[in-house]
């Protein structure tokens, strides 16, 4: 698909973003002249996905959608158990509803602000057991999405009379900058969590682009196949969650896939309270059978070495400039570290966020923060939670952009980078949702 884009000027920009609210998810996309906001459901889908569209089967139950896609799952992921929801946070929603209690702690590798928000909305707590080295940007280890087995096992055992009700692995960790897990950390959390009982689930969103890192990092798997890969992987699970809006290059949908039975029949009394019934749950038989082909193609060695390798370019033009990105780059996005490009910005006036709105000011980029307003207030105390990293994200959709975009990108965040002493101000929020609220957020520039 093409779509025409508008190159504004500055004086529209600055406009539009003050009547924003200086929020970036409240311009409008007329306004945004490259969005890399997100890769979820931005994707260009394929002609096969395209014709599986139109000759997708409606039907309420049992269509024929729904069996392609059962069938495609079981085949990549060897889960016998699914139900489809209509994006991931859906899939999270219906799955913890089974799973999550009052005081439970989940572990996990920086969770992301959904899974976060589904665990704390229901009164129970996410502990993030990531390794150090994700929190130093400047740190080259190949794994920086990995679990520190020593923080895991420790939160495990020190909470004795909370209930630890499974242990969340997301792949690639978003949140840590689209940094891959192993299969080395995920059999050593998978043999921690079997010696205390505990089920293993893989937020999968990204779950293409972790096995293409695994086969270029992971001397075992070099020579394996990206399927080979990802069924190892999968091996360690004992359910997912998806967000297929990312690696399955659809533009809506996602699932649970399981391999107990029992929690997949306690499952679809929520599926069908809350999505659909259990054989679309949320999703038209169209988008499912779209699904169930986008899921192949991502496995698709050729394609995931070219996104990755655009990704990667970008990060490239802006490391070779002096901007301070995470590193090694990340499987779906640039994460620009704003403590170090905006010194001089304090911490409670965002500094992610004004870089965010600096870029968009400079060149219609739009990007999203990843610092203090995505990760909220303390449920208890409602001060606000300042994270070790401080970042703004620049997603990359899948198919979408080519190097020419990268390199706009990429001229403009430089020019950004040379005036960056001007910048010392940031932002102060005038409203907020009482969870989630970076979505909605109202801010006011400070001088
Ligand atoms: N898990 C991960 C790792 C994600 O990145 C997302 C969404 C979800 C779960 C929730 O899925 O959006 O389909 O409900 N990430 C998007 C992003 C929003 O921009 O990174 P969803």
């Amino acid at each position: 698909m093409v779509e025409s884009i508008y190159p504004s000027t500055r004086a529209e920009r600055e406009q539009w973003i003050k009547k924003a609210n200086y929020n970036l998810f409240n311009l409008n996309s007329d306004q945004v002249f490259v969005d890399l906001l997100t890769d979820s459901g931005t994707g260009a889908m394929s002609d096969q996905q395209w014709s599986a569209i139109m000759s997708g089967d409606e039907s309420y139950a049992g269509s024929r959608s729904y069996s392609e896609l059962k069938a495609s799952i079981e085949d990549i992921f060897g889960m016998p158990y699914f139900l489809p929801t209509h994006q991931g946070r859906a899939a999270e929603n219906v799955l913890f509803s089974v799973l999550v209690k009052e005081n439970d702690i989940v572990p996990g590798n920086a969770h992301f602000d959904t899974t976060k928000g589904h665990i704390e909305f229901r009164k129970a707590h996410a502990v993030d057991c990531t390794i150090d080295a994700a929190y130093d940007t400047s740190v080259e280890h190949p794994f920086k999405g990995n679990v520190d087995l020593k923080k895991l096992e420790k939160v495990i055992s020190s909470n004795p009379g909370n209930k630890v009700p499974f242990i969340v692995l997301t792949i690639t960790c978003n949140t840590a900058g689209g940094q891959p897990v192993s299969i080395q950390n995920m059999r050593e959390v998978k043999s921690l969590a079997d010696k205390y009982g505990i089920p293993l689930m893989i937020d999968s969103a990204r779950f293409a682009e972790n096995a293409y890192f695994i086969k270029e990092r992971e001397e075992e798997f070099r020579d394996h196949s990206i399927r080979e890969i990802i069924a190892e992987m999968f091996s360690c699970a004992d359910m997912m969650t998806i967000s297929a809006k990312k690696d399955g290059i659809v533009n809506i949908g996602g699932f649970i896939a399981l391999k107990d039975e029992e929690i997949y029949k306690k499952a679809t009394v929520f599926n069908i309270l809350y999505e659909g019934f259990i054989t679309y749950g949320g999703m038209a038989g169209r988008d499912m059978a779209a699904l169930a082909r986008g899921l192949y193609e991502a496995c698709d060695y050729s394609y995931l070495k070219g996104r990755v390798r655009q990704v990667g370019f970008l990060g490239k033009l802006m490391d070779e400039a002096g901007i301070p990105v995470q590193k090694p780059f990340g499987g779906h996005a640039i994460f620009l570290n704003a403590l170090k490009f905006l010194p001089e910005v304090p911490r409670e006036e965002y500094p992610a966020q004004t870089l965010a709105v600096e870029l968009y000011k400079e060149a219609g980029i739009r990007g999203v923060e990843i610092g203090t307003i995505m990760a909220d207030r303390d449920p208890d105390t409602r001060a606000n939670r300042y994270p070790d990293l401080e970042l703004v994200r620049l997603a990359i959709p899948r198919r979408v952009y080519t190097d020419n975009h990268m390199r706009y990108v990429a001229a403009a965040a430089i020019k950004v980078w040379e005036r960056r002493k001007e910048i010392t101000r940031g932002y102060e929020i005038t409203n907020e949702a009482p969870i989630m609220r970076h979505f909605t957020v109202d801010l006011r520039p400070l001088s």
